[in-house]
């Protein structure tokens, strides 16, 4: 199986990066599943329901968010209604939406996409890892799915590579979102799990974070306060990782960073052109 997971969409740019490119790389690559995370692509705050089915229309068989869920607040609504759209699932009891869902490959392949948050310098949730091994254990690796993708959304690289290891041989990959910054550690872990930080955003590179860079910098020279943080407007770049699995144990058999577009060193797995 073929797998893409894509990091945070922020706004513009990065829709109009997936809008733009995914169709056509989702065919010459024959990709069997796409995953992308849409918690910043309403203008870098949350997500619409108009936005959400424009991403799966790109492509995406599922969509992850985190701690931007719900920044617009129609997604309270419409999430309950869109399987294909889960936020963290260590969010309270009640929370609306939820935090895995089982997609259907054009193949017939079963693919668990779960979606967690990290609890360092971020709001505390519920435990991510016991939220996780719920999630997988419901639906397990080589039972009831054929491959498990799973979005750790942190700031800190130690508890994404603590759920990496936790997780290793039991998911298919576990990829961080969240800091907008892909890291370069893209790799199969021991126990057969594909495993990156973080997979960087879609987005312009040209700004702080895919926000335009003029406020963030005066917020950094200047305590006083100034006007909102908006989305960047130059072109996008993709970022994430890309994922060959070995079809009988549904593990990871080759990684590679996915970054394509102006700013970024590009990459891509040559192998699948
Ligand atoms: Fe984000
Ligand atoms: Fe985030």
């Amino acid at each position: 199986m073929r797998i893409l997971f894509l990091g945070d969409i922020v706004g513009r740019p990065g829709r109009q990066a997936v809008t733009d490119r995914l169709p056509g790389l989702r065919e010459r690559w024959r990709l069997d599943c796409v995953v992308i995370n849409g918690e910043n692509a309403a203008g870098g705050f949350g997500i619409t329901e108009s936005i959400c089915d424009e991403i799966l229309q790109a492509g995406a068989d599922a969509v992850t968010l985190g701690n931007h869920s719900f920044d617009q607040r129609e997604a309270l609504v419409f999430i309950a209604r869109q399987p294909r759209l889960i936020r963290p699932a260590n969010y309270p009891p009640g929370t609306p939406g939820r935090g895995a869902t089982v997609i259907e490959t054009a193949r017939g392949a079963r693919v668990l996409v779960v979606n967690v948050m990290g609890r360092i310098y971020l709001d505390p949730l519920d435990d991510p890892f016991a939220a996780a091994d719920r999630e997988l254990e419901a639906c397990p690796l080589g039972a009831a799915a054929d491959a498990v993708i799973v979005d750790m959304h942190a700031e800190a690289t130690s508890e994404k590579q603590a759920m990496g290891h936790f997780l290793d041989g039991r998911a298919t990959l576990v990829v961080g979102t969240h800091t907008h910054v892909p890291t370069a550690d893209h790799r199969v872990l021991p126990g057969g799990t594909a495993y990156l930080s973080d997979a960087g955003m879609c987005g312009d590179y040209d700004s702080v974070l895919g926000m335009q860079k003029e406020e963030p910098v005066r917020r950094f020279l200047q305590k006083t306060p100034g006007s909102r943080l908006e989305a960047a407007t130059g072109p996008g770049t993709l970022c994430g990782i890309a994922v060959e699995t070995d079809d009988s144990t549904g593990l990871a058999n080759k990684v590679w960073a996915v970054r394509l577009g102006p700013h970024l060193d590009e990459s891509w797995p040559r192998e699948w052109d």
